[in-house]
């Protein structure tokens, strides 16, 4: 079972907001989206049983609303960390040691690109060019910025975090 799963298996999820999305919104598949991006926002991911309420709500086929839930990347099928960093593995930032930064972050916190830590701290992502390309390599923290990263700098920056 991988460290997120466990997190989900934890945390019993309260429907209540919900509840709350679904009565914005008409019944019907037009409003998906749009409901998905609540529960989203709501919820920091998409879980699975706010996934089948969906579905029964708006009388949609549960495999289609998996297919929106999975197609964009603005949505997490896991529950996020406290704090998420996102390591730019843009061209920019791969050929200034991009890969070395991820590396040295899951050998520190123990995990693997993707995944959250068990305290739910930590969530350790990958993205695509975050604009900031000068300052490769890049990692981004609930939308802080730091550059110029090099293995040494890693450790004293995650501190900022804890
Ligand atoms: S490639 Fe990393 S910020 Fe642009």
């Amino acid at each position: 079972m991988t460290e997120a799963n466990t997190l989900t298996k934890k945390k019993k999820v309260d429907t209540k907001p919900l509840a709350g999305i679904l009565k914005k919104y008409p019944a019907i598949g037009e409003s998906l989206l749009a409901i998905l991006q609540d529960v989203q926002l709501e919820y920091k991911y998409l879980p699975e049983v706010c996934l089948k309420k969906v579905s029964n709500k708006l009388e949609l086929p549960l495999n289609q609303v998996y297919a929106v839930a999975t197609f964009y990347n603005a949505f997490s099928l896991k529950p996020k960390g406290i704090y998420v960093i996102q390591v730019c593995l843009g061209t920019a930032c791969h050929v200034r040691g991009a890969p070395d930064i991820v590396d040295e972050l899951e050998r520190l916190l123990n995990i693997k690109c993707g995944d959250t830590t068990p305290d739910g701290r930590f969530t350790l992502e990958s993205v695509n060019c975050v604009g900031a390309c000068a300052l490769g390599p890049v990692k981004v923290i609930n939308g802080d910025y730091h550059g110029h990263l090099t293995r040494n700098k890693i450790e004293k920056i995650l501190k900022q975090y804890k």
